[in-house]
């Protein structure tokens, strides 16, 4: 096992009603910015409670943070939020929002010209306004972990961003919540946190036994859950397991001592950042494209994937076992499944094109470079 540093403040508010218990974990006396998207919370009764819960508090409120939020329009909250001296910021959404607004408190003490640099330098974040969440929608782990993913509108660009800094300094997890979900955005959700885990544990060994257990009982955890929680909204025994299950899989526990890949983010994010399709469905596409050009470097992992959560000694088998889960889950794996991505091959081409350009090297062991993300693309038309 790798040295670690293992660090994560975030209290967790669980269960039904917790939202009317955040006054008290908010410093008394903060002017409050309350953030959120394009007004679900409205429709389903979540904005209410909030603003209920927000009684003690002078707040304010922006709203339109969309989803994949944009850097353009986080930047019109950082003007407000610097204007009117807020010193609490309260996000209310999914990973989106949170993202958000983890970029505002990070880019309201930004002393640079372009703040954006956040991003593409990973400039040096030295302050930023205290924040917490609300969780609408279990996916990203955003809730409990320090990072974020922010996309540019002018460059069509799709970067990440972290400091200590910007762990929630609270979040409700009420699975009641996700009453209101789209289908197609828990499955999207389920994927997106069964991903997280495998770019932490499908790698190579470091005989990390409880980093691999663990990760293992995500796994099962959103296999068992999974397909009840898409097509049976009102179970909230599942819908309570999923919600846990994605916050504990990108929280730091399970990275910590062993080797990150992430390249099947890496490449995901170009896919949104060009075409628009939403993160989960770029997670599908790539997953079983990616598990297979790198099988051979992944070997060992994948063989204890197989045995330990396919009852197979097979990795073929256990990565077509995969792609079929994320079917069930409604969440289309290859390109031909998006009717809205017209130019498959300009796109493979453009996002190869990218990766050359940046000469990057993908992976747990940098052995993934653009020709590879190239033939990774091509398989999954
Ligand atoms: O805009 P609103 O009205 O909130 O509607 C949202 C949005 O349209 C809707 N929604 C959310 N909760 C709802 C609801 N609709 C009905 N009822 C509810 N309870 O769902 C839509 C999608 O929301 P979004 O926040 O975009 O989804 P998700 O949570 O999947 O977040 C995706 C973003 O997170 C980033 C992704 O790249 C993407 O930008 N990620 C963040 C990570 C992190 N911070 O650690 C890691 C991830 O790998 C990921 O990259
Ligand atoms: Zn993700």
């Amino acid at each position: 096992m790798h040295h670690f540093k293992f660090y994560n403040p975030v209290k967790i508010l669980f269960g039904a009603g917790q939202i009317a218990n955040i006054s008290a974990h908010i410093p008394q006396g903060a002017k409050v910015m309350l953030t959120y998207g394009g007004g679900s919370i409205k429709k389903n009764g979540i904005y209410q409670q909030v603003v209920k819960a927000l009684a003690p508090f002078e707040f304010i409120e922006f709203s339109g943070i969309e989803a994949n939020p944009k850097f353009e329009t986080l930047m019109k909250a950082v003007e407000i939020v610097r204007k009117e001296n807020v010193d609490f910021l309260l996000a209310v959404g999914g990973g989106s929002v949170i993202d958000g607004t983890k970029f505002i408190a990070a880019a309201t003490y930004f002393e640079g010209e372009d703040a954006y640099t956040i991003c593409t330098e990973r400039a040096k974040i030295s302050k930023a306004v205290p924040l917490a969440s609300v969780l609408t929608l279990p996916a990203t782990g955003s809730e409990m972990n320090c990072g974020g993913v922010i996309s540019r509108l002018s460059s069509q660009e799709k970067f990440a961003f972290s400091s200590p800094l910007l762990y929630p300094r609270f979040s409700v997890l009420d699975p009641a919540v996700t009453l209101t979900l789209p289908k197609s955005q828990r499955g999207n959700g389920v994927v997106d946190a069964f991903v997280h885990v495998t770019e932490q544990y499908l790698t190579y060994p470091v005989q990390g036994d409880i980093q691999d257990r663990f990760s293992e009982a995500i796994l099962h955890v959103l296999l068992d859950n999974g397909k009840q929680y898409v097509e049976n909204p009102e179970d909230m025994e599942a819908a309570s397991n999923i919600m846990w299950a994605c916050s504990m899989a990108l929280n730091g526990l399970i990275a910590a001592g062993v080797p990150e890949d992430w390249a099947t983010h890496m490449i995901g994010h170009e896919i949104t950042a060009l075409a628009g399709l939403d993160h989960g469905q770029t997670l599908a596409i790539v997953w079983p494209g990616l598990q297979r050009v790198m099988g051979e470097s992944k070997q060992a992992k994948q063989r204890q994937y197989a045995q330990r959560l396919w009852n197979t000694d097979d990795p073929e088998k256990a990565i077509a076992a995969t792609e079929n889960f994320f079917r069930e889950l409604g969440v289309g794996t290859r390109f031909s499944d998006y009717p809205s991505v017209t130019d498959v091959q300009g796109l493979i081409d453009a996002i190869t094109a990218r990766f050359k350009e940046r000469g990057v090297l993908l992976g747990e062991k940098s052995d993934l470079d653009y020709a590879k993300v190239q033939e990774i693309l091509q398989s999954r038309k």
